[in-house]
Parts: C-alpha cells; structure tokens; sequence
C-alpha cells in the first residue's frame, strides 16, 4: 500500500476524531461507543449469514469484517478498539493488518465477547439489541437518540481525501471484473459463469462483494435486482447487464455496464451508446450547489429525447416526460450516495438532519441534496423494457411505438452506472 493512502489515512482519522468532539460537546457526552455488529445464524443452524461490519465503525478502521468489537471515542484521547479475538481453534482468530493506523488507536484483544469500559456520560451506536443480555446491562451507555446518529450520518455524507483514494481504488478493481465479464459474455458463457469470472477478475469471494452482483442475460436485465445465476447459457444472446462492485477498505464500488448481444436487434445496441452519452452528460452538469433532484428530472427529459430519436415514441419528448412515459421506462432514481454502504447514509436529510424525501412523482430516488464537494455519488440512467410497466401503457392513446418495444422486450433493459466525487470546481469521474 502507497505511503501516501497510508498519509491520507492519518489525515482521515485526524479529522474523524476532530468532528466526534464536536459532536460529543453539542450532546453532552463524555464518550462515543460504537458497536461493530456480528452475524447472524441461520435459523437452527451454525451456519452464518454474510456480514458487513457496522459503517460508523467501518469509518475509523476500513475493515468490513470485524465483529463482536467496540469502538470508543473520547475528546482528547485516542480511539480505543476492543477487539473480538477469541481463542479458537476451529478459525483463524482476528488480525489486524500491521499498518500506521494502527500507531494513533489503541487496540485491546479481547478473548471474549464483552462491554467495552467507559468514562463519563457515554452514548452508544450500534446494533445493540443483537447483543447478549449480559452485555446490555454491562454496557454503561445511553442509547442514541436519532440526532445524534444523523450527525455521524452527515459526517459520512462528506468523503476525506483518504476515502476519495478508496472508493477510487474500489472502482479500478471493480472495473476488472466488468471487463471479465464482458469477455465471458462474448464467449458465450452463462450468468453463472460470468458471475464467476468477474469474481475472479476483481478478486474476491462472493461473501465479500457489497452488494449481490446483478449479472443478467436478456430479459434478466429488465429485473432491476435480478438475484440468480442461471447456470445454463440461453441459446439466443440479445443483452448482459452487469452491476457489480468490488469494496476497498470498506469501501464500495458500483458500476453497471450493458452490453448488446450477437441476437440484438440494431436498435438496442444504438440505445446502448445514447445511455452511455446520456450518462456522461449528466456527470458533466455536475458541480457544487447543483441539485440532483434537478440532475434526475434532466435523465428523464434526455430519456424523452432518447425513446423520441429511436423512434420508441412518435409524440415529443416533453410529451413523454408529461405522460409518465419516461418513468415506465425508467423507475428508479438517478443514483445515490456511495461510500462504506453501496446504499449510503444521509442521501434523503438535509444537511440538520431533518427529512427531504423524494418528490411523490420520483419515489425511488435515494438522494434529494443540493451536490457539495466531498460528495460521492453514483449517476445510474436505465431504460428498461419492463412488461409489468409497459403493459398499462397499451391501453393508452400515447403514442408509442409497440412493434419496437416488443422487439426489445428480449433485451430486458440498459443500466449505465459510474461513480462520481464533487470537487471544489465541478466533479471526478472515478470510474475508469
Ligand atoms: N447496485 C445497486 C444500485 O445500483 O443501486
Ligand atoms: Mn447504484
Ligand atoms: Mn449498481
């Protein structure tokens, strides 16, 4: 690892433990307890569920698979990490990475599942309830009320230079991956082979991805969260749709890319590059103060334009953003904030912590903020071909062009997806 991230990453805990004071000071709070969180077991089973390690927690130590550990801040004093290391022979105890974060903590090996101790009047964050009994009541710590986990929240929604480096990185080793995939897709492998070859290609096992890969062949592709791996190849091969993402130090990459098959009709591989266009003209508008309730309002005018240029619809493009013709082709949001969840926090709060839903005609969007810089956010234009959507649409006078569509109905749908950091001056496309 570059001494330089190692710097950053100094720098990035510097200034963590300077805004926990303050946070510590506007509450009253002697000190800050995080919870890591632990797995769950499937039910009646010692079989484990797949597990992320708490983001607040994952703020301070960049590493996603800690468990049964605390954190605890204090003004003044250096975090103290009690870490869960039991003495196990069954697995490989808990290490930590001999790095120079390490020298500004101050870690504890504990053997066994414990509360940490705490000074003062003491806050605690954390999936609690999923503790012992035992440890509940050891715990000397006030539950925190929803102020104060919106403050951190907050904190979060502004990424250091450090994790800037990170999520960057993430996206370089996603990006192999994405480019496995393709060439499997063009060897004619399956969903499950392709999943595989990304896997190996961004090198990791399925349990550490950030979110479950959505590797979808024709019409798979118009599942937006489709969950499956078919293991056989289809005999037909109109359209891939990969979204999947890659975490560095806990941070997460996630890039879609589509990619038009050798049975495609013409037309789906020319709406692919317009989604590509399309993508990389909204990241240009990108720049402080912008918001991307506006940003997202613009994809579905430039999707109006898309389905008008292709023919998809004969009416205006106006037209087809007035008649909720662009959200049958497109449901979901532009994007969302990106860092230590795919999904991250604070996307839908003002900048106090009150609420800013989507708009009622948007519902799916997960980001309402005004852009600022330090803001890490994903630009996602899809347009799909969904019959549960379109269906309601055919018996409508709307003039769209129903031969087409259900030419493209094979193809499933389009996803584009880069992940992008507000700068001071406008933004970085961290998706190479
Ligand atoms: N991969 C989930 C999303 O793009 O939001
Ligand atoms: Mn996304
Ligand atoms: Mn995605």
């Amino acid at each position: 690892m570059s001494t330089t991230l190692f710097n950053l990453q100094l720098d990035h805990i510097v200034h963590l433990q300077h805004a926990y004071e303050q946070v510590l000071a506007k509450y009253g709070f002697d000190s800050l307890v995080i919870y890591s969180g632990h797995a769950s077991h499937h039910f009646a089973d010692d079989h484990a569920t797949s597990f992320q390690t708490y983001g607040h927690f994952m703020h301070w130590v960049g590493l996603a698979d800690i468990q049964h550990s605390w954190l605890v801040i204090q003004s003044g004093k250096k975090p103290q990490f009690y870490l869960h290391a039991p003495a196990d022979f069954w697995h490989q105890p808990t290490q930590l990475p001999d790095e120079p974060w390490l020298s500004v903590i101050d870690v504890h090996q504990c053997t066994q599942a414990l509360a940490p101790p705490v000074e003062g009047r003491s806050v605690v964050i954390g999936d609690i309830a999923s503790t012992t009994p035992d440890i509940q009541q050891a715990l000397n710590a006030e539950t925190a009320s929803n102020e104060v986990v919106r403050a951190l929240d907050e904190l979060r929604m502004f990424k250091t230079p450090y994790e800037v480096a990170c999520l960057r990185e993430a996206n370089h080793l996603a990006m192999a991956g994405h480019e496995a995939a393709q060439a499997a897709f063009i060897g004619a492998s399956g969903e499950l082979d392709i999943q595989l070859a990304y896997l190996a290609a961004s090198r990791q096992r399925e349990s550490s991805v950030p979110y479950q890969n959505i590797i979808g062949l024709n019409g798979h592709a118009g599942v937006l969260h489709y969950q499956h791996y078919d293991i056989t190849p289809p005999s037909q091969r109109y359209s891939l749709l990969v979204d999947a993402g890659r975490r560095f130090r806990g941070y997460c990459a996630d890039i879609t890319r589509t990619h038009a098959g050798p049975d495609a009709p013409a037309i789906f591989k020319e709406l692919v590059t317009a989604l590509h266009h399309l993508k990389d003209d909204i990241i240009t508008r990108i720049e402080p103060d912008t918001s991307f309730v506006e940003l997202h309002q613009q994809m579905h005018q430039a999707l109006g334009s898309v389905l008008v240029a292709h023919d998809i619809f004969k009416g205006t493009g106006e037209q087809a953003v007035s008649e909720g013709v662009t959200r049958a082709f497109c449901p979901h949001g532009l994007g969302h904030s990106l860092g230590l969840q795919v999904h991250d926090v604070a996307g839908l709060r003002h900048p106090d912590g009150s609420a800013a839903p989507a708009p009622s005609e948007h519902p799916a969007l997960r980001l309402t903020r005004i852009l600022k810089p330090g803001m890490v956010v994903t630009v996602e234009p899809g347009l799909y071909f969904i019959p549960m959507l379109l269906n309601p649409l055919r018996d409508t006078s709307l003039p769209i062009n129903w031969t087409l569509v259900d030419q493209l109905m094979s193809c499933g749908g389009i996803r584009i997806e880069d992940n992008v950091v507000v700068t001071e001056n406008g933004y970085d496309n961290l998706t190479p």
